[in-house]
């Protein structure tokens, strides 16, 4: 049976639980990084769902759902920011989905959830947008290993120091301290800055040749292939949680100031994970736009054969295909942005 001490134990953790996700640097930068390498296709859709034809489209809505899970809406959503892996860190490190994401859901399941809304075509505009705004950021944190480990709820109970901050949680200096300290700032220029490196590390710099993989198999096709795909991006993130975030243990990190031994060691993983966020982000929503165009190119197609074979046979040489193509894509709303205003 729940108890009300259970419950509120639960709210208390989950409230608790990434407070900060990657901080508004750190998913900014994402937005950026993914920014550079999606298709004009998907731009123009982005750009269109978020009405925002900035430059700034994806990066300045990458911390809209920290705002939202805070809002009494949008509380249902904090267990989506993050996955609790019931492993033993630093000995032993895994993610099992069908173990690790409660009823309550996780970020998995979340993701799976908003890249089916976000290709719907039937939801209103507004949640077509929340639905983008919700994969731009979730994308961002599930890369930052303490999102993807229960151990300390998530690090958020490991009180370290950092940088002479003798109060610091372990998990709000990877959200956002180290990544402060690394860039010196959080404002938009800063992440725009920050993509820059990145994103020139890799074109043509240490990542070059690990971003295939970064992506490798990635599917949207299914249900069950969007899970697998997110499970593998949760795998890899929690691995680091047993080599790099605590390979000593918690007690090893709490007998001095985490900088700049620890802050050194675990910089570049920082940053390759905020670098793999962007990529991949950028890939996905690559990939829901590809597909998308492509049903919709053959509904269309379908349409103009259908309406070909219905013509009477006088009809047809005057009225060619290509303007019977041409009336079918009246039809069926070329152009329309499909979903919105319905
Ligand atoms: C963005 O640009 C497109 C294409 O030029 C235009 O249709 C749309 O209205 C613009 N949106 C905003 C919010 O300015
Ligand atoms: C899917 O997203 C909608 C809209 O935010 C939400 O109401 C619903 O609970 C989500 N479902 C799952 C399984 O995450
Ligand atoms: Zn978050």
């Amino acid at each position: 049976m729940y108890t009300v001490a259970a419950s509120f134990l639960f709210l208390g953790l989950a409230a608790l639980q990434g407070v900060d996700a990657w901080g508004a640097l750190g998913h900014a930068t994402v937005g950026y990084v993914a920014q550079n390498y999606l298709s004009a296709a998907a731009q123009t859709w982005a750009q269109d769902i978020l009405v925002d034809n900035s430059t700034s489209y994806l990066a300045s809505v990458a911390s809209w759902a920290d705002t939202y899970r805070s809002t009494t809406a949008g509380a249902f959503s904090a267990p989506f920011h993050y996955i609790d892996a019931q492993d033993s860190p630093p000995s032993s490190c895994n993610v099992d989905y069908a173990r690790d994401c409660t009823t309550a859901g996780c970020s998995i399941s979340a993701i799976a959830n908003y890249t089916q809304r976000v290709a719907d075509g039937r939801l209103t505009a507004d949640n077509t947008q929340i639905a983008l705004k919700f994969l731009i950021h979730l994308l961002g944190d599930i890369t930052q290993p303490l999102h993807d480990e229960a151990l300390d709820v998530g690090g958020n109970t490991i009180i370290v120091t950092f940088d002479g901050y003798t109060s610091d949680n372990l998990h709000s200096d990877w959200d956002t301290y180290i990544p402060e300290k690394l860039i010196g700032g959080y404002a938009l220029a800063d992440a725009q800055t920050w993509a820059n490196t990145l994103i020139a590390d890799i074109d043509t710099g240490i990542y070059q040749s690990l971003a295939a993989s970064w992506i490798s198999g990635d599917s949207i096709t299914s249900s069950a292939n969007i899970i697998t795909t997110a499970t593998k991006w949760a795998t890899d993130a929690n691995a680091l949680v047993c080599t790099v975030v605590m390979p000593d243990g918690v007690e090893a990190l709490q007998t001095g100031d985490l900088y700049p031994t620890y802050y050194n060691s675990v910089v570049p993983t920082v940053e390759m994970q905020i670098a793999k966020g962007g990529y991949r982000l950028a890939n996905w929503l690559n990939m829901i736009v590809a597909a998308n165009v492509a049903t919709r190119r053959d509904i269309i197609e379908e349409a103009a054969s259908d309406m070909i074979s219905r013509m009477p046979e006088a009809e047809y040489p005057p009225l060619s295909r290509r303007n019977a193509a041409q009336i079918a894509r009246e039809a069926y709303g070329e152009g329309c942005g499909c979903g919105k205003h319905r």
